[in-house]
């Protein structure tokens, strides 16, 4: 319930609106200001679990649904280049894979040996033929092996523990490995619509956009399917506090900013080793 209020919150935010309709407006989908205004109403109106309902059937009316398969390629090939360049050795964990296709093209186009983790097993998995993990409900990764890189992208708002998350892909990572982060973040100051809110409108514009992205467009009737929505947002200041405290030395940093226009989230870049 708690969530619902905070989800319903942004609708009020005339901002946040403006950032849906370029969402809609970057899927070629006719009339967004009016679509955006209906999504903001059935979010007004409904329960949250009615709102993922009526969302849901909307974006399939209005055509998001069958456009977004292309453009989630887009979103893995941007993911791709950003971490690229920061990967070390030969093995790689991809941890809270979703898809598992970052993990895909690691393996295919860099020719590197790549295991996916996840707290649930996407159905693409399948089709990708790389080792699972399925990670316990207390956030272990069954495995005492460790790999020269470990990824979380996009995962530790997502984590019910983040902190616990972090341990284990230390755990998980050599001595010598790096993991790295992308992290959707509150708190910036720029020119950008996102960054003239305040930074409790970005926070809540976060939870929105996390929540119609994972829960509305990627829908799932099936309880055990639907992507963990806890919320947990920190500014980059924050993460890099965590990191540090969890003995993890950042080494590079990038903010990304609002670079995948289908989920309009601020992301920073961290680069981390174990201390
Ligand atoms: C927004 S998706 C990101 C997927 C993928 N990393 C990507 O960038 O395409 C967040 C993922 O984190 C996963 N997740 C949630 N809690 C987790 C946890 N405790 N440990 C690992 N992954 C978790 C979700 O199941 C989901 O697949």
């Amino acid at each position: 319930m708690a969530q619902f209020i905070l989800v319903r919150l942004i609708v009020y935010c005339p901002t946040a609106v403006s950032i849906l309709v370029s969402v809609l407006d970057y899927l070629n989908i006719p009339d967004s200001k009016e679509n955006a205004s209906i999504i903001v109403t059935l979010a007004a109106l409904n329960d949250l679990d009615q709102y993922e309902i009526a969302g849901r059937q909307l974006l399939e009316q209005i055509g998001v649904i069958e456009r977004i398969p292309q453009k989630l390629t887009a979103r893995t090939e941007i993911t791709y280049r950003q971490i690229r360049k920061y990967l070390v050795g030969n093995s790689v964990l991809d941890l809270g894979c979703g898809d598992g296709n970052i993990g895909k093209i690691l393996a295919s186009r860099d020719n590197l040996e790549v295991a996916l983790a996840d707290v649930y097993k996407h159905d693409n998995i399948r089709n990708i033929g790389l080792f699972f993990y399925r990670i316990a409900t207390n956030g272990i990764i069954p495995t005492n092996r460790q790999y020269d890189a470990s990824l979380l992208l996009t995962v530790l708002h997502h984590a019910n523990n983040p902190i616990k998350t972090l341990q284990e892909a230390k755990r998980v990572t050599k001595k010598d490995g790096r993991i790295i982060v992308i992290e959707s973040v509150y708190g910036i100051q720029d020119s950008s619509p996102f960054g003239q809110l305040s930074q409790e409108e970005q926070r809540l514009a976060n939870i929105f956009f996390d929540h119609f992205y994972n829960r509305i467009v990627h829908y799932s009737e099936e309880k055990e399917h639907k992507v963990n929505v806890p919320f947990n947002f920190n500014t980059p200041e924050q993460w890099k506090s965590i990191f540090k405290l969890y003995g993890l030395e950042e080494i590079a940093y990038e903010t990304l900013g609002i670079d995948q226009p289908i989920v309009p989230e601020y992301h920073t870049l961290h680069v981390l080793v174990r201390l």
